[in-house]
């Protein structure tokens, strides 16, 4: 069956209860891709199976590994290691997964033969020379399309070491040259503007690889060699957000998420929360293959506006959207700037809030790397998710404190990384539903 495209989100009820969700997006396709470029057997528990990790499966068996999946839902990757890996026979279609195609890049480069990586519609428009680029000068031949974007023709080789400047503060080009540098037993050693997401090093660390940071630096190792692990991959925040916004947006109400994973670069948007008012509550109880995972309790307080600083978007990269339509229920004004990443994911997110937050009658201003909101009374109508997956999400949520129903369109990309949104949510006291 395949999910639905329009959803209603009527107002009222209480955020509650004690809620899990889906594995982390990030970690899905990282474990996946580590096992292919690991001798022997991975074993990977919690994997998200959402759309856009599936599709990194489904690549990673078409380069000579075999990820498979078990009756009682772990899955393993059987792979002899980076050097039996070989470019596949027949284009590669990543979907609407931006993580599936730049850390495959990275992988490809180190391989012989001519990959081809394709796309979604979306991911047709989105970026690729930021990993092209820094590729290229390790020694991989790489032919993007007129505009920069897919698809992307890559010549693999023999590569060298890299050492300069990332483009951007990105972890899917930090990633893209890690596994780079593992595929071809080279050495890393990159310098960025701003601390994204982590869990590559983190990974390649529990593996047995030499992964180290000195301030804005990672640096890996030549001749990584990886011993298979067990990869437990906790609940993804960026989707327990959703379900902690809910409780944020009402005053009085409380919800827990458990066995969510808490690696300091993912929490900004529990910062961020909490200086919207809320209380947050995290507590870290395991921490498997140096992953943090624990338990998160938002209690709503009413929220007030805030400004989010440049230095802070990379931290909460994928919670902005919600962030953003919270703010229109907000006290105040809200202000986020040096967010033109946003503009470049799988919707102009400046964009298509802006227009959805117009829609339901709040005061937006659009700058070119940022939004001011004035917070007052979200009112009923339609908003287009413009097939991305967070947009519709954060909608839904915040239709609960609107005065009239919201019908969101273009929502089936959820099953990209939010698999069983809609029942989640119900279960948590929000009213919306197929329409
Ligand atoms: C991701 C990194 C982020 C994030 C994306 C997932 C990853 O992108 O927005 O959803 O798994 O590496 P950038 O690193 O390009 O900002």
């Amino acid at each position: 069956v395949s999910a639905p495209d329009t959803w209603l989100a009527r107002p009222g009820g209480t955020p509650r209860g004690v809620h899990r969700v889906p594995g982390d997006k990030s970690i899905s396709h990282r474990a996946l891709l580590i096992g292919a470029l690991t001798a022997g057997t991975t074993r990977i528990e919690g994997l998200l199976e959402g759309e856009d990790p599936l599709a990194t499966a489904r690549a990673v068996n078409a380069i000579g590994a075999r990820a498979t999946r078990h009756a009682d839902g772990a899955w393993t990757v059987e792979s002899a290691g980076a050097s039996a890996l070989r470019a596949p026979d027949a284009p590669i279609d990543c979907g609407n997964s931006g993580t599936t195609a730049r850390l495959l890049c990275g992988v490809l480069a180190a391989l012989p033969g001519t990959s081809t990586l394709v796309g979604d519609a979306s991911l047709s428009r989105r970026p690729m020379r930021r990993v092209a680029a820094p590729l290229a000068r390790m020694g991989a031949t790489l032919t993007l399309s007129a505009s920069d974007t897919l698809p992307v023709r890559i010549t693999g080789a023999r590569l060298q070491g890299f050492e300069g400047d990332a483009p951007i503060a990105s972890a899917q080009v930090a990633s893209a040259l890690l596994f780079a540098g593992v595929a071809s037993g080279q050495g890393v050693s990159l310098r960025s503007s701003g601390l994204s997401r982590d869990h590559t090093e983190r990974l390649l660390r529990a593996g047995g690889a030499r992964v180290t940071h000195s301030g804005d630096q990672v640096h890996l190792a030549p001749g990584a060699q990886l011993a298979a692990l067990t990869v437990r991959v906790p609940g993804d925040l960026s989707s327990a957000a959703f379900l902690l916004a809910a409780a944020a947006l009402v005053p009085g109400a409380a919800l827990t998420v458990e066995g969510v994973g808490l690696n300091p670069t993912r929490t900004g948007c529990l910062e961020l929360l909490a200086r919207f008012g809320a209380e947050v509550e995290t507590e870290i109880l395991d921490a498997p293959g140096g992953e943090p995972v624990g338990r998160v309790t938002v209690t709503g307080r009413g929220l007030r506006g805030l400004d989010i600083a440049p230095h802070e978007v990379p931290w909460a990269i994928d919670e902005l959207p919600l962030l953003l339509v919270m703010a229109a229920a907000a006290e105040g004004v809200t202000t986020l700037r040096g967010a033109a990443e946003l503009r470049v994911k799988e919707s102009d997110r400046l964009a298509t809030v802006a227009a959805g937050l117009r829609a339901l009658g709040i005061a937006v201003e659009e700058r070119p790397d940022g939004l001011r909101i004035t917070g007052g009374r979200l009112q009923g109508g339609t908003v287009d998710a413009a097939g991305d997956h967070r947009i519709a999400m954060a909608f839904a949520v915040a239709a609960t404190v609107a005065t009239g129903p919201v019908r969101i369109t273009g929502t089936r990309q959820v099953e990209t990384s939010f698999p069983g949104f809609l029942a989640a949510v119900q279960a948590a006291g929000l009213t919306v539903a197929a329409a």
